[in-house]
């Protein structure tokens, strides 16, 4: 089968597309034939090296096909069902071995390609909505890079949890699109202090809840955003990876800060399929708008990294097999 490869960690050259051997499902495996694959940031940082793992790797940890075979002992699945996964790697390639654990039945009413762009951040914006800070009607919510993937979905959630959300975003071709996902107030982070202006937004009393998915460049400012006994919810880490800090620097607030990740949130296969639920009836219904930035085909993997590296991306980024 065709794939990318990853056989010394580096930039966006690493990427080879190569010929290798479709893999064979184990006991309780599936072999998903893909039909759409969805790119993450963390598949930035596995061929980068800054997340560590065995070489040669095949990238990708989400995307939607077709069972092709499946492994001893599996019965909630057969050969020709739709499904889709998140979390599971080697998604960069035609064929790809998913624990049948880790997989959900996409509803007939849910193509491919929406089934592959919704389900790792869709989920994302749903955990950490819902269960990491539970958000509630009157509250405010800080949602960083509001243009982006993750974040494109979270304000979207969040206001429908009925919390006021401020966004931040670098351009304003993103800031309208962080206002058509439903934000009450947007600032350009490029052009304004996004701190001051988070502060005067909420009469210096600061918001409930900071979602930082940019990390480096925006976390000491993210923490002078929260509210008395607040949260901040360091997702992620765009911009580089926060350095060492000191714990007593909460004090000052009582700040909560939580480093969650989608693996804890979905670890047991029945929050998993309530997840993978919520998000595609959400978007069944039109609750839940997905914005597919552009599909590229999967030889060209490297430029689709070039793209969200660069800031270029506006919502999901797709492969096609
Ligand atoms: N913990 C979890 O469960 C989880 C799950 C999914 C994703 N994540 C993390 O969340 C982050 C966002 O993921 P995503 O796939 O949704 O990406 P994305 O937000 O679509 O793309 C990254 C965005 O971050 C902003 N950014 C700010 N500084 C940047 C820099 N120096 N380089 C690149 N981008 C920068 C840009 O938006 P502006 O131009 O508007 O600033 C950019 O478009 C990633 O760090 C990812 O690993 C975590």
């Amino acid at each position: 089968m065709r794939a990318i490869q990853v056989k010394r960690t580096g930039g966006h050259e690493a990427l080879d597309y190569v010929e290798i051997e479709k893999p064979k499902p184990k006991s309780g495996e599936v072999l998903v034939r893909l039909e759409s694959i969805g790119v993450n940031f963390v598949d930035v940082y596995h061929r980068s090296g800054l997340y560590k793992l065995p070489l040669p790797l095949t990238p990708g940890s989400e995307g939607a096909g077709v069972v092709e075979e499946i492994g001893d002992g599996v019965r909630e699945f057969k050969k020709g069902d739709r499904v889709a996964f998140a979390m599971s790697p080697g998604s960069y390639a035609e064929y790809v071995v998913v624990a049948a654990a880790k997989l959900v039945p996409i509803p007939d009413d849910v193509d491919f390609k929406t089934a592959a762009a919704a389900m790792l951040q869709g989920m994302t914006a749903h955990y950490l909505a819902i269960s990491t800070y539970p958000l509630k009607g009157g509250e405010t919510a800080l949602v960083h890079a509001a243009a982006g993937g993750v974040g494109g979905l979270l304000v979207q959630v969040a206001k429908m949890r009925g919390a006021r959300v401020i966004a931040t975003v670098s351009t304003k071709e993103k800031a309208k699109i962080a206002q058509e996902a439903g934000a009450d107030d947007i600032i350009n982070y490029k052009e304004s202090d996004f701190e001051a202006e988070t502060l005067r937004l909420t009469d210096h009393k600061g918001v409930n809840v900071v979602y930082d998915s940019v990390g480096q460049t925006t976390f000491d400012k993210s923490l002078n955003c929260v509210t008395r006994r607040g949260l901040l919810a360091l997702f992620g880490q765009s911009s580089g990876p926060v350095p060492t800090f000191d714990p007593s620097r909460l004090a000052k607030n009582g700040t909560y800060l939580t480093r969650p990740s989608l693996a804890h949130y979905i670890a047991e296969r029945e929050e998993l399929l309530w997840r993978a639920r919520e998000v595609f009836s959400w978007i069944g219904s039109g609750k839940l708008r997905l914005r597919i930035d552009r599909e590229i085909p999967l030889r060209d993997a490297a430029e689709a990294h070039r793209l969200l590296e660069s800031r270029k991306t506006m919502g999901k980024l797709l492969l096609r097999p």
